[in-house]
This record gives C-alpha cells, sequence and structure tokens, in this order.
C-alpha cells in the first residue's frame, strides 16, 4: 500500500525520551483523527518498546534509539523503534507474557504482550551484540 506520510526520529536513551516518544507519535497520526482508544493505545505501544530499549537493549550504557513512523493510503500506521544495544537471543522467548530478564528491577515481562494486544502487528527482529527493531502495526479509523 501506498505510503503518505513519514518520519524519522532519534534520541538518546534517556527516560525521559520516553514521552518524548509518546508525544511524537501522536503529533505524527494527529491528521488521521484517531479515536481516543486508538490514540492512547499506539501511545502505549510505542513506550513498552522505547522503555525496552532504554533498560534493555542500553542496559547500563546509553545510545541512540531511532523512531520511523508512516501512514499508508488505507490509514495504517507502521512504527518502527529500532535500538543498536545487546540485542535478543531468543526473541519467541522475550515475547512470552511474564518473561522478563529483569525481575531485580521489578519488570513484569509484559512489554510485549502490552505491544500485542493494542496493536494488530507486531514483529521483532534482534541480533545479539547488534540490537532490536521492534515494528508496530496499526490501523486507524476504517479504511
Ligand atoms: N530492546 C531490547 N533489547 C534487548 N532485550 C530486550 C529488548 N526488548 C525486550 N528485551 C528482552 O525481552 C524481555 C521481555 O520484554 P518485555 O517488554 O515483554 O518485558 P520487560 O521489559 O522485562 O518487563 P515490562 O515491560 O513488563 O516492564 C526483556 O526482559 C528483555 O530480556
Ligand atoms: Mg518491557
Amino acid at each position: 500500500m501506498k505510503t503518505i506520510n513519514e518520519m524519522k526520529l532519534s534520541f538518546p536513551s534517556k527516560s525521559r525520551n520516553e514521552a518524548f516518544a509518546r508525544a511524537a507519535v501522536a503529533a505524527f497520526i494527529a491528521a488521521l483523527d484517531p479515536t481516543v482508544s486508538e490514540l492512547s493505545d499506539l501511545k502505549t505501544a510505542v513506550s513498552e518498546a522505547v522503555t525496552n530499549c532504554i533498560v534493555h537493549g542500553y542496559r547500563r550504557t546509553s545510545g541512540t534509539v531511532y523512531l520511523t513512523g508512516k501512514i499508508t493510503e488505507d490509514n495504517r500506521v507502521i512504527i518502527k523503534i529500532r535500538d543498536k544495544g545487546v540485542g535478543i537471543a531468543d526473541v519467541k522467548q522475550a515475547m512470552e507474557p511474564l518473561f522478563t530478564t529483569a525481575p531485580e528491577e521489578e519488570r513484569a515481562g509484559l512489554g510485549f504482550a502490552v505491544m500485542q494486544s493494542f496493536c494488530d502487528r507486531v514483529r521483532v527482529s534482534s541480533k545479539p551484540e547488534r540490537g532490536t527493531t521492534v515494528t508496530l502495526e496499526k490501523q486507524i479509523g476504517h479504511e
């Protein structure tokens, strides 16, 4: 499907930038006139993915988080969130609800489950020591 708008952002892995990423994505999709729940679902999914880059990808270090957005002709929003951090050895296991490698930090292991329940499609590609890319797709309104 044809892309009718796109954007690119990058920012340092600081926790305050989680709010920045949410607000930027909200502004990007505003022209689609999303419902309150469509908007809050996508913002929540973006927060989870960006938080994962910060707390897991760049665990104990810092780096750059890359975010791109696309809107297609049929009102699909595609958001990619990428880090060049530690990566994930077993993506299938990482995506299981309640799986976490940071229980001591009181992580619940629910980030991917939240992304999946709030988006139509979630794809994760990752390579250990190279980083992780999460792609979120959501239809806004009708085609
Ligand atoms: N960007 C990433 N880089 C490296 N590892 C990641 C990344 N995102 C997720 N992971 C791994 O996948 C696991 C599951 O992620 P998920 O977001 O579901 O749970 P969590 O972050 O541990 O807990 P919660 O999101 O509930 O606070 C993480 O514990 C971590 O091991
Ligand atoms: Mg998480």
